[in-house]
């Protein structure tokens, strides 16, 4: 199959050109720096303006959007906001614009987030539980509505990643300085749930949902049983074999990181993957203990 990615060199879009490639398909990445693209052929863009790319969503079957500047990467002062949203919605209206010039109706698939839920307890959250507060929140609403402006040409499939556990890079790269140093422990209560997932999944989740032609719309993609923040980081101690019991207290976290650590850090929410169970997706990490083990041994 033709298919067109754009965030084709991120810590998801990476491993995900090299899955497909290794699987026989063409894999076109959209990079506004294609020099760096190492996976997948490199076709420049600049995220938010019709070029000479739109030629490849001309071809495609797939289309993929990963595109957007990281998130959890340190404070969101009102400048970064900015440009979180921005990229996100000008990327997506790009594809979109591209998909609508065409007589070809691909499959598109465009990334979307947990956070789409917001803070929440201990109510489990599934695909038609309501949006949440704040600006994750309402970022992510609007993210999806850009790509749901495909909808009426192409299938549209719209994944709510949850957090994506890896060796390097993603929320596991960030917590394990800590850990190595002997200084890892909850973060502010540890009551919050992690709505964690085996990035190994994620990938297969995203090919499963290219795969199946009656797929569409929103899915979860999150291991089927989250963890309470205290749980999981006893965990990674227990694979580390490193005490987890510094908490990294709430109001320092505020002070460091302000809202982003209101809405990512300190909160969470506890999401199931309902719909890509109910309709006969496999995970092949649902113990978090061994997938620690797993991706750290
Ligand atoms: N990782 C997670 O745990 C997780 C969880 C939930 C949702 N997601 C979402 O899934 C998507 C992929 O995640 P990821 O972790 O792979 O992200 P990532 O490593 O930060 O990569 C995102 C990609 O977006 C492109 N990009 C960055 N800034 C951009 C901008 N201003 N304009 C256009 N493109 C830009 C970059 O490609 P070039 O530099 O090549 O242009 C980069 O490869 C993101 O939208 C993310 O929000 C991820």
């Amino acid at each position: 199959m033709k298919i067109v990615i754009a965030g084709g060199t991120g810590f998801l879009g990476e491993p995900l050109v090299r899955r497909l490639t290794a699987g026989g398909h063409d894999v076109a990445v959209l990079s506004r720096d294609p020099a760096k693209v190492r996976a997948g052929r490199g076709v420049a863009w600049d995220g938010r303006s019709q070029g000479a790319w739109s030629a490849e969503v001309a071809k495609a079957e797939v289309v993929i959007n990963l595109a957007g500047e990281n998130i959890g990467e340190g404070r969101w002062t009102a400048d970064r906001k900015r440009r979180l949203i921005n990229s996100r919605l000008h990327a997506t209206n790009a594809i979109v614009e591209a998909l609508q010039k065409n007589d070809k109706h691909p499959t598109f698939v465009s990334a979307s987030a947990i956070g789409y839920y917001g803070p929440h307890g201990d109510e489990i959250l599934a695909e038609d539980s309501p949006r949440g507060s704040g600006f994750l929140a309402e970022l992510v609403e609007q993210w999806e509505d850009a790509a749901r402006k495909a909808e009426s040409i192409t299938r549209l499939v719209l994944p709510r990643f949850g957090v994506v556990l890896a060796r390097s890079g993603g929320a596991l790269g960030q917590m394990l300085l800590p850990f190595r140093f002997g200084v890892g422990g909850p973060i502010g209560s540890g009551k919050q749930w992690m709505s964690w997932v085996d990035r190994d999944d994620v990938l297969r989740a995203v090919s499963w949902l290219i795969e199946r032609e009656s797929a569409h719309g929103v899915y979860n993609v999150t291991a089927p049983d989250p963890a309470r923040n205290r749980d999981f980081v006893r965990a990674l101690g227990r694979a580390l074999h490193r005490p987890a019991i510094m908490p990294a207290p709430a109001f320092a976290l505020k002070i460091a990181f302000g809202e982003m650590a209101e809405e990512i850090l300190l909160t969470g929410q506890r999401v199931v993957p309902k719909r890509l169970l109910a309709e006969g997706f496999t995970f092949e990490s649902t113990d978090l203990d061994a997938t620690l083990r797993r991706i750290l041994s």
